[in-house]
């Protein structure tokens, strides 16, 4: 079944029927002050974390309740409704709906007994409260009297668990307070630090643009005995003026409105971790209620847009269209900017960023914002041990220099991460390169970075150590070893067992490192040999004829050996085979079909085949999950991003794309009941053919999907790949497609390329035309390019 359409023109999703087959969400702000909107309005707001800085309540896995909920009662009938499908939930038939998830602010259109509503909820650009503007226009041709409550569920104490948990102690802190305009909310009112009375902790719910009615900061007289569809103060038309003290809080405001026919007035609620003086100076912001939302409504379409517009694809499927140009592009910042904090399935889990989650993040960005990239990639750098291992988890407070390491006692019990991952700080070798490829920066290796624990080292001496920590932590062949984990959580190798999969990502680094350190002849000589005395292991030692191994246990015994009764072969090592220029293009060919024959189903590539039921080691975690789950031959959504890329970078474009589409979130718009998170956003993984539900995917929003498959649609399907010297533009397409065109900016050029394709190949192209002189088809040098530039790529 559908449930909505992408509307690309204002980069927006649309929902016209809210009975989704679970919320679909949107981001608003950032984890300053973060929150998250669904097509029923549920959702809940934060300061810094999802967890420890709760201010509304949402109960998860639940019924999307509660919500930012807006209700409308007509005063004439007392008949209610709400602004948001649910929670009234009004019969579909009477009650029209649309949902319009945008960048970064969502509204909700409804219509309903001859008013229609619109709630804008959005957080204004930079700031720390949240807004939710409410329309009401008159569609008939008499005057209506509509009461207007808005209502927001407080919670008693910023822990979220100790909100929901602790009741004998949390409803005892918590009062409320009337001020003309706006409910304030005190915890611990007493205890407070600040000289002039306040905590820091009080929250306020007001209201601009109209006098209030009535109110009440108490839930139990809100909702009376009754739910969020039928609260008794909507029920008798008016709050009671009553306040919390101990108990349930809450903001409930109300306004009433004359609307003469065809009339439209508008009134905005406001929310935020204010005390009575910031509350105040806030409520007088939106004194000129109308326009100044107007004014931040367009300030973030701006910046987000603006954010947008350095790619932008027309190519003959517009559902990738919309991916790459607007929603896997803005589900990449969010990621980047919110990196694994808070969403609908959990919160606050992990008190800092991960280190290989967040370097991969900063790639999804890259070829749209290189510099804000460039900003977190170096705090990434100075969260290197000076080892050259990157910390398991980057606290939120990082004070490179200065932090203990999984070395010390003390991080282990504050992060519960007991050691190293093998893979970490590889990760940087890549977003390195594509930020250095990106902007012609070279010199971006010369700055000087501290390390997390001490010593302070040029980009290319950080480099230089994660090197160092993969060479000084090999296993018994020589691979490097598995560790605490490889990308892979679920697979603990220790330092006697050695993981494929990092050995293909050294081989990658040290060529990359080769390049970056050309003026280094000693060092060069090092890496070559290195690369290739590793080279050699792979293929001695893990190269089985049609497929590469997993890698070794401690015990020596393979992982993924093409004979296995389970777990017989895995994705990675092939992609990364092809991806890490390690496989001879035999061996490319080979490995990527064993991976298209054992391990592609409808909806993607599983991550590995058959599922871990018995057979198992020890180190092999995924046996938790069930069959067909996650890391246990689950499709792994992050890796058919790398699959994608392996595939277009050999020039498999039909390949290359059907993967795409087979696990593209755009893909189940028609068939969402099948995929049940949001049509326009990836998750972490797709259940595979071992679960009977195959093709429903988990675990939305925050997740690596998002900057692996960005990259896999960039430099591999659309083929554009910049590198240290210019720009190289290979499309590995359908073959099946006529061209398609792309305006992409180039370290501050414009490229308008058109990608001719009348001779229906899938990849490789023969030449180029650029700026009207034809040439051999290849990397294009920055020097040649103008400030605009005409590209027609040839295929
Ligand atoms: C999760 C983790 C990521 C890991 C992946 C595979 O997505 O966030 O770090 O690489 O699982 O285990």
């Amino acid at each position: 079944m559908q449930y909505g359409y992408f509307d690309e023109k204002a980069r927006e999703y649309v929902i016209t029927n809210p009975n989704t087959p679970a919320p679909w969400a949107n981001y608003l702000g950032s984890p300053e002050y973060g929150a998250i909107v669904t097509q029923n309005a549920g959702g809940y707001s934060f300061v810094k974390s999802g967890a420890a800085g709760r201010i509304l309540r949402y109960i998860f896995n639940q019924f999307d309740e509660p919500g930012r909920y807006i209700y409308l009662r007509d005063e004439e009938s007392g008949d209610f409704w709400s602004a948001s499908w649910r929670p009234v939930a009004k019969p579909l038939e009477e009650y029209k709906t649309e949902t319009h998830h945008g960048t970064s602010y969502t509204e909700i259109v409804s219509e309903y007994n001859g008013i229609r509503s619109k709630a804008l909820y959005y957080v204004p650009m930079g700031a720390t409260h949240e807004v939710w503007r409410i329309s009401v226009e008159n569609l008939t041709d008499r005057p209506r009297k509509i009461a207007v409550f808005g209502y927001a569920e407080l919670t008693t104490e910023s822990f979220y668990t100790q909100d929901l948990v602790n009741m004998q102690y949390t409803q005892f802190i918590t009062k409320t307070e009337f001020h003309d305009s706006f409910i304030l909310e005190q915890i611990n009112e007493f205890n407070y630090p600040n000289p002039d009375g306040t905590t820091g902790r009080e929250r306020f719910f007001g209201l601009a643009g109209a006098p209030v009615a009535s109110y009440t900061g108490r839930r139990e007289q809100f909702l009376g005995r009754n739910r969020f569809d039928k609260p008794q103060a909507v029920l008798d038309g008016k709050c009671d003026d009553s306040l919390n003290y101990n108990g349930n809080p809450c903001g409930a405001l109300q306004f009433e409105l004359e609307l003469g026919a065809g009339e439209e007035k508008s009134a905005a609620f406001l929310l935020g971790q204010k005390n009575v003086f910031d509350a105040k100076k806030i409520m007088d912001r939106y004194a000129k209620c109308a326009e100044t939302v107007e004014k931040e409504l367009q300030e973030l379409i701006t910046y987000w847009h603006g954010e947008l517009a350095n790619l932008k694809i027309n190519t003959p499927d517009s559902k990738f269209d919309a991916m790459v140009n607007t929603w896997n592009a803005f589900q990449c910042f969010t990621t980047f900017v919110w990196s694994r904090a808070a969403s609908l399935i959990y919160c606050g889990e992990r008190n800092g960023y991960g280190y290989r989650d967040t370097v991969q993040d900063i790639q999804g960005i890259m070829h749209l914002d290189p510099e804000l990239a460039r900003k977190q990639l170096t705090f990434m750098l100075s969260a290197q041990v000076h080892h050259g291992a990157g910390l398991p988890l980057v606290k939120y407070s990082h004070n490179a220099g200065h932090e203990n390491t999984p070395d010390d006692d003390s991080y282990v019990k504050e992060t519960g991460h007991p050691s190293y991952r093998a893979d970490d700080a590889l990760w940087l070798f890549p977003t390195v390169y594509k930020y250095i490829a990106e902007t012609g920066n070279v010199a971006y290796l010369d700055e000087e970075i501290p390390f997390a624990d001490k010593d302070v080292g040029t980009v290319r001496e950080h480099l230089k150590r994660a090197i160092n920590f993969s060479m000084t932590h090999l296993g018994p062949h020589g691979m490097p070893a598995g560790l605490h984990a490889d990308w892979n959580d679920c697979l603990v190798l220790g330092s006697q067992g050695e993981s494929t999969f990092v050995a293909f990502q050294l081989y990658y680094a040290l060529n990359i490192m080769k390049e970056f350190c050309e003026n280094e002849p000693e060092y060069v000589k090092y890496l070559d040999e290195t690369a290739t005395k590793l080279l050699k292991i792979l293929n001695e030692k893990c190269f089985e004829g049609d497929q590469f191994i997993r890698g070794f246990r401690d015990t020596g015994d393979i992982i993924g050996s093409r004979n296995d009764k389970e777990a017989a072969t895995w994705l990675n090592p092939q992609s990364w085979a092809v991806i890490s220029r390690a496989a001879t293009p035999e061996q490319a060919e080979a490995v990527l079909e064993t991976a298209n024959k054992k391990l592609n189903t409808p909806y993607g590539l599983e991550l590995m085949q058959p599922s871990y039921r018995y057979e198992y080691f020890e180190g092999a975690r995924m046996r938790l999950f069930n069959p067909g789950t996650k890391e246990n031959a689950g499709i792994f959504c992050q890796t058919q991003g790398w699959a994608i890329l392996a595939e277009a970078l050999v020039g498999h474009g039909n390949r290359a794309f059907q993967y795409f589409q087979e696990s593209s979130p755009a893909s189940f718009n028609e068939d969402a009941d099948r995929r049940v998170i949001e049509p326009y956003v990836h998750g972490q993984f797709i259940e595979g053919h071992e679960s009977p539900f195959a093709g429903r995917s988990h675990v939305h929003w925050l997740t690596g999907t998002a900057s692996t498959v960005m990259v896999g649609c960039v430099e591999g399907i659309l083929g554009l790949r910049p590198t240290t010297k210019g720009i190289e533009i290979s499309p590995a397409i359908p073959s099946e497609w006529d061209g398609f065109t792309m305006e992409k900016t180039f370290r501050g050029k414009k490229l308008h390329i058109t990608v001719n394709n009348l001779a229906h190949k899938e990849g490789k192209p023969s030449k180029y035309i650029l700026n009207g002189v034809e040439r051999e088809a290849g990397l294009i040098p920055e020097s040649e390019l103008k400030d605009d530039n005409k590209i027609v790529v040839i295929m």
